[in-house]
């Protein structure tokens, strides 16, 4: 299965379905790395990986519908079947999102659908939940929304701020993300009346809730 990965920043997340891709149980290859921002590090780690990268950048458009023509048009080329949003920051027009239905995953850090949106380190912690943490699910057009497919669980420290939060989740992101793609690599998963089932998957040890790894 060849996936193309769109990013904005560093590119932790990218780096983790990198890994996850050179495993012999998942027959997927991340094939395109998207930026939308010409100097975004997870570029380099693309790069390092041997892996075709473009930048779609964002600020030469003049309608958001252009600028989804032109990252399709870039997926497609390089053959690319699947999207994974890693750390993405533009928001996708319905069409494109209606395009790649069940096709397009996302993750955001937080237990959706608690705190979709920007900001969900620092709500939470304003919150004063004891727990937060990340989920993967099919993107759908409503932001930070769709089947969810894995979540991991992540304790707020009474300390915490929010970047030490956010690092904290990242390191649960870094497990969901690759397993959740390679579940779906597998032919392993479906989405029946928009929730996500999961084929031989061992719930009773928490694989898909705060997963070991990857
Ligand atoms: C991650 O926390 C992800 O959940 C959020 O943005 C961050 C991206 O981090 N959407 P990275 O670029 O994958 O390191």
């Amino acid at each position: 299965m060849k996936v193309a990965v769109f990013i904005s920043g560093r590119g932790t997340n990218l780096q983790a379905l990198i890994d996850v891709c050179n495993q012999d149980d998942t027959p997927a290859e991340i094939a395109l790395v998207v930026s939308n921002r010409p100097n975004a590090q997870g570029l380099q780690r693309a790069a390092a990986a041997g892996i075709a990268t473009v930048v779609v950048d964002h600020t030469t458009f003049d309608s958001r519908e252009a600028f989804d023509k032109a990252l399709d048009t870039a997926v497609r080329r390089a053959g690319c079947e699947f999207i994974c949003l890693a750390g993405f920051m533009r928001v996708l027009t319905d069409d494109f999102m209606r395009d790649w239905r069940d096709r397009i995953l996302n993750i955001h850090p937080a237990i959706l659908p608690a705190f979709p949106g920007l900001n969900c380190h620092a709500r939470a912690i304003e919150a004063g939940v004891k727990i937060t943490g990340c989920t993967v699910h099919y993107a759908r057009p409503e932001l930070d929304n769709g089947p969810i497919i894995a979540q991991a669980a992540v304790p707020v420290m009474p300390d915490d701020t929010e970047e030490t939060l956010a690092a904290r989740i990242l390191e649960s992101e870094h497990r969901i993300y690759p397993m959740a793609l390679k579940l779906i690599a597998q032919g392993r998963v479906r989405v029946v009346n928009e929730i996500v089932r999961i084929q031989d998957v061992d719930l009773a040890n928490g694989e898909l809730v705060n997963p070991a790894s990857a």
